[in-house]
């Protein structure tokens, strides 16, 4: 099964890509974790997207595919893929189809988590993770069961994203309402798309989730 975690900045789609690979086995695509890992290890490819991803706005469309393509490459033909983050404009969505038909996939379920924009600076801006191991934390969400240790590493070491500020959430936001909503219709006519109340407890968010997969 594939499918495409729709939704805008700190709508959760990071948090229940998570479970899914925790209680299915998939496997979570997410760019803004490859392009992430390429600015921390400064590969030609981070060089170049660094600023755009502090300023907010999107990495090139060729770039954020091919990263697709590669992971996919190294995916077994059985294990799933939980698109996270991409595709993101038109021409990624056309890329996409490309993608999986060459290899064979495709397109199961798209699942839009709807939430409330103004929420989600909040979301954003509480938000940090284990330094170590990439555990997901929130200042008033989800905080670790003892204060300063990872549940799941033990570690003591946290980081925050350097975008997630309130500015530059804001233009994420413009950029999703601009460059990513204009593709749910695409899926829509393919009759693909489900939705999710993503402002429902974290723990509602997947058990809706579970119900469009297993449905
Ligand atoms: P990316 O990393 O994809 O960021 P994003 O889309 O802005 O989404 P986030 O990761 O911020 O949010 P999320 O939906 O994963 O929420 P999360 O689960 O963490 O992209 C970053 C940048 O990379 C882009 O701006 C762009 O520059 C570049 N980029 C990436 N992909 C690209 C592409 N395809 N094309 C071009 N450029 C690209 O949840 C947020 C917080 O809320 C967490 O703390 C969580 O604990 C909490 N939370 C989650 N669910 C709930 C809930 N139900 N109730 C309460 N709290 C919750
Ligand atoms: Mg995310």
């Amino acid at each position: 099964m594939n499918i495409i975690l729709l939704g805008p900045p700190g709508a959760g789609k990071g948090t229940q890509a998570s479970k899914l690979v925790a209680d299915r086995g998939m496997v979570q695509l997410s760019t803004g974790d490859m392009l992430r890992a390429a600015v921390k290890a400064g590969t030609p490819i981070g060089l170049k997207a660094k600023a755009v991803m502090d300023a907010g706005e999107l990495v090139s469309d060729e770039i954020v595919s091919g990263l697709i393509g590669e992971k996919l490459d190294s995916m077994a033909p059985s294990e799933g893929a939980i698109f996270d983050g991409y595709p993101r404009t038109e021409a990624q969505a056309r890329s996409l189809d490309e993608i999986l038909a060459s290899r064979g996939r495709s397109l199961d379920h798209v699942i839009e988590l709807e939430v409330d924009e103004d929420a989600l600076v909040e979301r954003i801006t509480g938000r940090y993770t284990c330094a170590n191991c990439g555990e997901g934390y929130h200042d008033s969400f989800k905080q670790p069961k003892v204060a300063g240790i990872c549940d799941r590493c033990g570690s003591t070491e946290f980081k925050r994203r350097p975008d997630d500020n309130e500015e530059t959430v804001r233009t994420r936001m413009a950029e999703y309402r601009a460059k990513t909503a204009p593709i749910l219709p695409v899926y829509e006519a393919r009759g693909l798309v489900q939705r999710v109340d993503g402002m429902a407890d974290m723990d509602l968010v997947s058990a809706a989730i579970a119900k469009i997969l297993d449905s």
